[in-house]
Order: C-alpha cells, then sequence, then structure tokens
C-alpha cells in the first residue's frame, strides 16, 4: 500500500548540497515539500531567498518561500563562505533565466509556526543551515515540539572531526546558541552529521550523466553548481580528488526520512558548547537516558544521531530518486 507523502518544511541556505537536497525532495515521490524557509549561512539570506526561489521555479515548483534569520543570536555574522559554495551560493553560475516567483511575506520562524499550529503532528521540519529559525520558532511557540512529526537536521559531529575547526561543523558552529536551544528541547530530533556526511562522496560524474539523462534547466543547473563544489572539496581532500567528487551533506537529511534503514543510529542527549575553543562541538553523552529515566524528568531531550551509513545504498538512491520522473 502506497503512504502518504511525508509533509515537510525545508529550512534551508542554498547552498550547492541544499539545492542538491531540494531537487531530491522535489524528485521523491514519498516527500512533499509544503514551504521552504531561508536563513543565512552559505550566502546572506537574502540571497539564500533568491536561491530558493530560483530553484523551485526552475524546477516548476510552486512552494512558499520565506526569507528567515539574517544573523546568528549572539555571535557576530560570519562571513559567506563563497569559497566552497560560490559568491551566488550556487556555484558562481554565469547566468540566470529569468523567473516568476515572489516571497511569502511571513518571516521563517512565523511561517514554521502557522503551519505547526495548522496541521498539528503532520510536519517533519528537515532543517540543513544555522538553526536561527528554529529557535526563534521555538520562542514563539513552546509547545513547538509537540505540534512537529519531527525534526532531522544535518549538522554536528559526534566522532569525525569538524569541517570549520577541529571539532566543530559548520551549520553548528554559525549559531551554537540556537543550535543549544534547539537541541535542548523535546522534538523527536534526529541528526545527520559528518559522521555519515563525510562517508557519502558523490561523484560529479553522477550530476552529468542526471543532466545529459534528463536534459532540463534544473538538472544542467545542478551539475554547473555541483562542479564548483566538487573542485573545492576534490581541492581539499585527496580521497574526494580520486574521483571528483562532494560529500554529500544536506541530502542525506532527506536520504534518512525515506531510508532510516541506511543508517545505525546511536542516542543520548546533544549538548553544544557555545564558548571558548572548542565553539560549536556537539557532545553526545550516551549515558543521558539513564540518568533521564532516574531524574524521570530529563528524558525528552534525548535525540538520536546517524553513526554509520551505508554509503553505496545512498549514492544509488540519489542517483535514482533524480533520474525520476520530476520534472515536467
Ligand atoms: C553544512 O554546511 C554547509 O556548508 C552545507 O550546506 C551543509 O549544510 C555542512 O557542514
Ligand atoms: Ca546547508
Amino acid at each position: 500500500m502506497k503512504r502518504e507523502p511525508y509533509k515537510v518544511i525545508f529550512d534551508t541556505d542554498p547552498g550547492v548540497d541544499d539545492a542538491m537536497a531540494l531537487y531530491f525532495a522535489l524528485a521523491h515521490p514519498d516527500i512533499e515539500v509544503i514551504g521552504i524557509t531561508t536563513t543565512f549561512g552559505n550566502v546572506a539570506v537574502e540571497q539564500a531567498a533568491v536561491n530558493a526561489l530560483y530553484l523551485t521555479a526552475l524546477a516548476g515548483a510552486s512552494i512558499p518561500v520565506t526569507q528567515g534569520i539574517a544573523a546568528p543570536l549572539t555571535l557576530p555574522p560570519p562571513v559567506p563562505p563563497a569559497h566552497v559554495h560560490g559568491a551566488d551560493g550556487l556555484g558562481n553560475l554565469p547566468e540566470r533565466r529569468p523567473v516568476q516567483a515572489t516571497l511569502d511575506p511571513r518571516a521563517s520562524a512565523r511561517f514554521i509556526v502557522d503551519m505547526a499550529r495548522a496541521q498539528p503532528g503532520e510536519i517533519t521540519l528537515v532543517a540543513v543551515g544555522p538553526l536561527g529559525n528554529l529557535a526563534l520558532a521555538l520562542a514563539i511557540e513552546p509547545r513547538l515540539p509537540h505540534l512537529l512529526r519531527e525534526v532531522i537536521l544535518m549538522g554536528g559531529t559526534v566522532l569525525e572531526p569538524g569541517n570549520v575547526s577541529a571539532v566543530a561543523e559548520a551549520n553548528i558552529a554559525n549559531d551554537p546558541h540556537a543550535a543549544a536551544q534547539v537541541f535542548a528541547a523535546p522534538w523527536r530530533l534526529t541528526m545527520v552529521g559528518l559522521d555519515v556526511t563525510h562517508r557519502v562522496i558523490l561523484p560529479l560524474s553522477m550530476f552529468k550523466a542526471i543532466a545529459d539523462q534528463q536534459q532540463h534547466p534544473a538538472t544542467s543547473t545542478l551539475h554547473q553548481a555541483v562542479c564548483f563544489y566538487a573542485d573545492f572539496y576534490s581541492g581539499l581532500y585527496p580521497h574526494v580528488a580520486q574521483i571528483h567528487g562532494c560529500f554529500g551533506h544536506d541530502v542525506l537529511a532527506f536520504v534518512y526520512l525515506v531510508r532510516p534503514d541506511l543508517f545505525t543510529l546511536a542516542r543520548g542527549r546533544i549538548s553544544v558548547l557555545t564558548e571558548g575553543p572548542l565553539q560549536g562541538q556537539t557532545v553526545l553523552s550516551s549515558h543521558y537516558d539513564a540518568d533521564a529515566a532516574l531524574a524521570g524528568r530529563r528524558g525528552d531531550c534525548v535525540s538520536q544521531v546517524c553513526m554509520e551509513v551505508d554509503a553505496d545504498a545512498c549514492k544509488q538512491l540519489v542517483s535514482d530518486t533524480l533520474l525520476g520522473p520530476w520534472l515536467a
């Protein structure tokens, strides 16, 4: 029997791997993206919103897009990583087609709250940027953890070294105070971090094959963007250079949503270090379950963390999904 698609709000800072994730979600028959909420991160939030509108319009999708938080809750605004995603967030596209698309006037946090209140228990929030929108939404509506079905986020790391410091992953490091608030709330939350995203290397040739076999402005734009992104990762990691590829990062949050069986999970309480040289580190305390049971009050904040992944199966799923019949 066919299941109802997962209703998803996609919180994102597009971003090349954000674009991969968005197109995977639009292409997958079990996912219905009901809103895209943007944040600063890979680019300024204004550019993130423009990119989200552009990518959805190119794919022929009509989905509300909101502009959200422009800076971290406490830290000064970071410099966007133009060397990773391009100055435009999409690998410095040489040109853009004219598209007709306008923003939903609500702020991202307000949109999340409105949608969760209107459809309690039905919406999955997939967050793949810094977590300020979610922290602001929590402040507006403290019952949000009970109104959302679940939260799946790309960010953080447990055993794998960080990608912006020895210990910190970019999305968490960009706003550790927001992340700390999010991990302290009683959602059903799964963290898809570098422990698994650094295992899944997607070759540039895969995106070329998709663009060749499924000729469309959306697939050729994604291929162009990944060219830049793969050059960055291949310049940094010799084992990635061997196949001229890139890490899948954000798309794995959606892979987890539809194929959780491809991941091995750990459970525990996740704390975020907000100060000092370890700022942005996510620490998993696996003993928290027992502590919480004893204390009888903190168990709600136990999260799941993806620790291992079937990388080949993920790659195959991303490829098969983007080669499916999702573009008119
Ligand atoms: C994360 O940081 C961003 O650069 C990517 O889009 C991804 O969300 C990886 O650390
Ligand atoms: Ca991202």
